[in-house]
């Protein structure tokens, strides 16, 4: 079976999507999981387009060493540097160039003609091999370009000294037909392919990303650029666990393998939502949370007496052990210790101490204790940003009969304040009772709840969009409780508000 490489776009094209900003620390949190994820390559972030996208650049190819790193730049000068910089201590590392080749782009937003488009690239790619022997061109919207100055331009880069060539579907304007015949065309008409690794990059305007993947691949890529969760701009990427699945479900008919450890998807997967803050819709391929499920009984009992009747895949064979009673009341330190340590938690002493006060507080509000919750607990201390603001205290009063009424104590640098308000609901009321004590002018977007677990008792995670001065950001919260999961989740965005802005409250 041929190799297909799996380029990860979590951290660029990925957090391109509306809504979803990551810290430093988050970004670093989730390469270390695509590296035991098994992902050839990680794009790590566009180290021109912010301060924080080189930070995080930086930190990931100083940290992650078993992946290739690699971080995007306009075919530009200015921006080749930056990446190359960013990427200096990286053990493995690719600088990612791209121009727009279509007439749409180049005429309308590059106001370049062809000639000066062909030279840009191959310009980018020379001097990007000033810092790394591998270099990758992408002729940006390649899906709406003229076949033939497109084949002109990749066997220029290629000439230049590219390595890997990426074909993207830029818009999500193709059909799976279309896109592998592009691809094979591209195979017949350019000199020494066989030199470069040949990429796809599919987004899914029209819902056909993974599709159009796997036809690229079959008509002769052997690199797939993809997200988890099929995040990134508009309607998104195509989807790593989608590709990755099909590829090994059908292997009778895609004779490919990749190095993806599938028992990490599910894991990958809640861990990109949760810090991006942007759900996984429940009938989402592979990981929304009814791919596994079934309704019909007559599904159920066929599952019952044979898996294989109506699952072509298990839900172990992407990390998915539904409902795996862990701990309980009455584990100790140790247990919980080495519960953390397997579930890829590395917690310092303190941090360590914490959860296990959280876990204790949890057993004696919920009977059972599962992995689910056991990783909110060790994410809440890896991820912790200053807490500028905590909630001390919240109560409040409801009903449909009654105006709701909410008040709050919270703790800013030691000092307690309190306040009240009434609201349309019990959660608008904490919210303006909240907003009194920060006075920041804040705009709620989305709010979303959901348990984390089965059962009456079970964790609710509530997550939270939030806009102020333009700035877009998210917060999440964790409780039996789902109104303090709801204030716990807007004074979490507020953090984080606080923290990105860099600003210290007064
Ligand atoms: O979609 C696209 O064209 C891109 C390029 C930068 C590869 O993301
Ligand atoms: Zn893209």
């Amino acid at each position: 079976m041929e190799k297909v490489m799996v380029f990860d776009t979590t951290l660029r094209d990925g957090e391109q999507s509306p809504g979803a900003s990551l810290t430093v620390e988050e970004k670093l949190e989730i390469a270390r999981q695509l590296e035991r994820l098994k992902v050839d390559v990680i794009e790590t972030g566009f180290p021109a387009s912010s301060p924080g996208d080189f930070e995080a650049v930086r930190r990931i190819a100083r940290e992650v060493k078993a992946p290739v790193i690699t971080a995007l730049a306009r075919a530009l000068p200015s921006d080749i540097e930056k990446a190359g910089e960013a990427l200096r201590e990286a053990k493995h590392k690719r600088i990612h160039t791209f121009i727009a080749t279509s007439s749409i782009h180049m005429e309308h937003k590059l106001r370049m003609g062809p000639r000066q488009v062909l030279s840009s690239a191959v310009e980018a790619v020379q001097f990007a091999k000033q810092f790394t022997p591998e270099v990758e061109f992408s002729p940006e919207d390649a899906s709406r370009s003229d076949l033939a100055f497109l084949c002109e331009v990749i066997q220029a880069v290629i000439e230049r000294g590219a390595t890997v060539v990426n074909i993207p579907d830029t818009v999500g304007y193709c059909t799976p037909d279309d896109f592998g015949t592009l691809v094979g065309k591209i195979c017949q008409h350019v000199p020494h392919l066989d030199r470069i690794t040949l990429s796809i990059h599919c987004h899914n305007d029209l819902g056909m990303a993974t599709a159009n993947s796997i036809a690229g691949i079959k008509a002769g890529a052997r690199q797939v650029e993809c997200t988890i969760n099929g995040i990134g701009e508009r309607a998104g990427n195509a989807s790593l666990e989608e590709i990755v699945m099909a590829l090994i479900t059908r292997r009778d008919l895609l004779p490919f393998c990749t190095n993806i450890n599938t028992g990490e998807i599910y894991r990958t997967s809640r861990l990109v939502s949760r810090l991006t803050g942007i759900p996984v819709q429940p009938n989402k391929a592979i990981v929304g949370e009814n791919a596994f499920r079934h309704e019909a009984g007559i599904h159920q009992d066929g599952v019952l007496k044979e898996s294989a009747t109506y699952e072509i895949m298990t839900p172990a064979s992407i990390g998915l052990k539904e409902g795996e009673l862990v701990l309980g009341k009455h584990s100790g330190r140790h247990a919980f210790k080495e519960r953390m340590k397997k579930l890829g938690f590395r917690l310092d002493a303190y941090q360590l101490e914490a959860a296990f006060k959280s876990f204790k507080e949890l057993t004696d509000k919920k009977r059972e204790v599962f992995d689910e919750d056991l990783i909110f607990m060790g994410e809440e201390q890896t991820f912790r940003i200053p807490q500028v603001y905590v909630l001390e205290y919240i109560h409040t009063v409801t009903g449909n009969q009654i105006l709701p009424t909410a008040t709050v104590r919270i703790k800013k640098k030691g000092k307690v304040f309190q306040e009240a308000a009434c609201g349309d609901g019990p959660i608008d009321a904490a919210y303006r009772a909240i907003d009194r004590v920060t006075r920041m002018k804040l705009n709620l977007l989305d709010y979303s709840l959901h348990s984390v677990t089965g059962g009456k008792d079970a964790l609710g995670e509530v997550m939270v969009k939030v806009e102020a001065k333009g700035k877009m950001v998210t917060g999440r919260g964790v409780s039996t409780d789902i109104i303090e999961a709801g204030a716990k989740a807007y004074l979490n965005a507020i953090n984080r508000l606080i923290y990105r802005e860099g600003k210290r409250s007064s």
